[in-house]
């Protein structure tokens, strides 16, 4: 419980040995900040916590949580593969170095077109449903291909109700008692599925409903495996390991979660004789999640009917509090030492009431000028930015043994014109 932060002697937050006011002096504010090393060190504690118990292992790190293509090198180098959504996110894969055969496409609701672009790029295409199945069919040139697919195993979790994607509610995947029906399918149709997959929401710190959903898939993937002598070559548990946001909540216990998943799996390999398949996880906000702050600045203090502490960015730079009215620590980065003695809220600079970073948060006593440091901003943070109320995305900036490298540049006025066209009937 509770943050380990890094404060140097003047009170300044450091991220990856850099002091977060000399970077917010040197690039402006609002600011992403992303510590290489903290990265590599979330990707490679799942790793070993899995790979220890069942060596064919693959990470296929979630990159809607966060595509900047230096993350993506980053993750690359490390082994990952990629859990790919769209087109755009297989373009970034490929374009930052992923081995095609390496990426797996799991979309929801996607066009003919996509599929196409998918067969195209050489990534594996995870179906979603027998409408998708059946379009992928009348593509020429698919027989044979190796394919998997997305289960709903009726089990659902995750830190809000948008983030729930399993259970009767859900819209991804097969219903699990169509399951076999969808496999002997894809036979009939020329397939080679080869692949099972399941993800069950996002945010999710005990183990109970992952176990569930394990244990369901493997039952699926018994009887799918009785019925129709597939082999599986992968079976994917997708992600949603969670994070803290909040200092009293307990980190997920890695150690034991890998351990328990593992030796269920294991288990239930053994019972089904589904000989050896690679295990697959897709964690997104786990390795990036808390490798990043928003650097924002307070620039307006109002005793309005409640007490505001005003910054610099808005909810189009970081929209979870007011998408998911989510938690998320912030700290007074030029007085990181100091004492919380006020209750205060913390509101963006977006037009809308909705935008608030924080409401009633225990800091210490504000003052026009000081720098905040919003935590776990690594993923779904810049990317779920946008350019609402006309307001440039911010720069983001990676750290390495206390250096900063501009990963991405701060947008300027251009780039909220970027792709417009006007009709020159309009022009003055
Ligand atoms: N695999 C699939 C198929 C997914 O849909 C997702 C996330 C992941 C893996 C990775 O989940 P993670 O390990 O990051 O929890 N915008 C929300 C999160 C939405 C997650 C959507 N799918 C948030 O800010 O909390």
């Amino acid at each position: 419980m509770g943050f380990d932060l890094d404060i140097n002697e003047k009170g300044h937050l450091m991220i990856g040995g850099a002091d977060t006011n000399q970077i917010a002096k040197d690039y402006g504010t609002p600011l992403y900040v992303m510590d290489e090393n903290k990265i590599r060190e979330n990707y490679r504690k799942i790793y070993r916590a899995f790979s220890k118990h069942y060596a064919d292992f693959q990470i296929f790190y979630a990159c809607k949580a966060n595509t900047n293509l230096a993350i993506m090198r980053i993750l690359e180098e490390e082994g990952s593969g990629i859990d790919a959504v769209s087109p755009g996110e297989i373009y970034i894969s490929l374009l930052a170095g992923f081995d095609a055969n390496k990426v797996l496409y799991t979309g929801n609701n996607i066009k003919d077109e996509e599929m196409r672009f998918a067969l195209d790029s050489g990534v594996r295409i995870n179906v979603d449903s027998i409408s998708q199945l059946q379009r992928l069919a009348k593509i020429p040139n698919t027989e044979g291909l190796k394919i998997s697919f997305r289960v709903n195993p009726l089990v659902g979790a995750g830190h809000h109700e948008h983030c729930i994607t399993g259970g009767e509610m859900s819209k991804f995947g097969i219903k699990e008692n169509e399951a076999v029906k969808a496999y002997k399918m894809a036979q009939d149709l020329g397939f080679e599925p080869v692949g099972i997959h399941a993800h069950i929401g996002s945010g999710i710190l005990e183990s109970e409903p992952f176990m569930l959903a394990v244990e369901t898939l493997m039952d699926i993937a018994g009887e799918i495996y009785q019925n129709t002598d597939i082999e599986f070559e992968f079976i994917d548990f997708g992600g949603g390991l969670g994070i803290p946001y909040h200092p009293d909540e307990n980190e997920l216990d890695l150690e034991n979660f890998a351990w328990e998943i593992t030796g269920l799996f294991k288990e239930k390999l053994d019972y089904y004789g589904l000989g050896k398949p690679t295990m697959c996880l897709e964690p997104g906000r786990y390795i990036v999640g808390n490798a990043s702050y928003l650097l924002t600045k307070v620039n307006t203090l109002k005793e309005s009917y409640r007490k505001f502490a005003g910054v610099d960015a808005g909810f189009n730079t970081l929209l979870r509090p007011s998408m998911y009215g989510s938690y998320h620590h912030i700290i007074v980065a030029n007085r990181a030492h100091e004492a919380t003695v006020e209750n205060i809220d913390i509101a963006g600079n977006v037009c809308e009431s909705g935008d608030l970073f924080a409401r009633d948060r225990l800091l210490p006593r504000l003052k026009e000028g000081d720098l905040l440091a919003i935590m776990n901003a690594g993923a779904y943070a810049f990317s779920m930015a946008s350019q609402y109320n006309s307001r440039p995305r911010p720069a983001e900036i990676l750290i390495k043994k206390g250096d900063g490298e501009i990963i991405r540049e701060r947008e300027t006025f251009a780039d909220l014109l970027n792709k417009q066209i006007l009709p020159p009937r309009l022009l003055k």
